[in-house]
């Protein structure tokens, strides 16, 4: 019997054929080089393909993704993304998309041991005792846990600004931070309409002088 993965392969000879039985040239092309005019920051959940959510093709979208879709600030491996995405790639647009039914948000607002998740999971419990107030005013859990994913958004939108290559990014051209969220219930992506392209309204102390 065939083992599983190998329908992987399989799909992958059929996806590349059908994009050449329509432009004998669709690879060619991409091989040149890429140069996509937005930075994904997503979950690393299966349910939340990033091409496929937004309808784009290859070399279009940028992509990063992590558990709970989180900026930490000494991160390398976003970081780098970040940096080659913003300073080489020139990206207009950097998209924080979080989803609801997060397993990562979930695991965050309960006090049940993860194991070494623990640590990645930190931040998002620091959003929560943000936002205990507001959190606990919700006291159906379902859509406290809607709530959180969508501050955990916004808070990463602020992790973005805090960084210098978007502030030298903002000082040298133009560049827009977008938090956003998807909805697994009917595919639909929810603009928080929670933006920044200018640090006008951050806390003084994180802007430095560029
Ligand atoms: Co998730």
């Amino acid at each position: 019997m065939e083992n599983s993965y190998q329908r992987l392969l399989k799909n992958n000879r059929s996806w590349a054929q059908k994009h050449i039985a329509k432009d004998a040239s669709f690879f060619k092309k991409l091989s040149v080089g890429q140069s996509p005019e937005y930075l994904w920051i997503g979950c690393s959940d299966s349910r939340v393909p990033a091409n496929d959510v937004t309808g784009t093709k290859p070399g279009e979208l940028f992509v990063h993704r992590n558990i709970a879709n989180v900026v930490i600030q000494t991160d390398m491996n976003l970081l780098s993304v970040l940096y080659y995405a913003v300073d080489l790639l020139k990206v207009k647009h950097v998209i924080v998309c979080g989803h609801y039914d997060c397993g990562g948000v979930c695991a965050a607002m309960q006090n049940q041991d993860f194991g070494f998740v623990n640590n990645w999971l930190r931040s998002i419990k620091e959003v929560y005792a943000k936002h205990k107030t507001e959190l606990l005013a919700i006291e159906d859990m379902a859509k406290r846990e809607r709530r959180l994913v969508e501050l955990n958004v916004m808070e990463q939108v602020n992790n973005l600004a805090k960084t210098r290559i978007v502030q030298r990014a903002w000082k040298n051209s133009t560049l827009q931070i977008h938090g956003w969220v998807y909805d697994g219930n009917n595919g639909q992506i929810k603009d928080l309409n929670y933006n920044k392209s200018g640090h006008s309204d951050m806390e003084d102390i994180f802007r430095y002088n560029l």
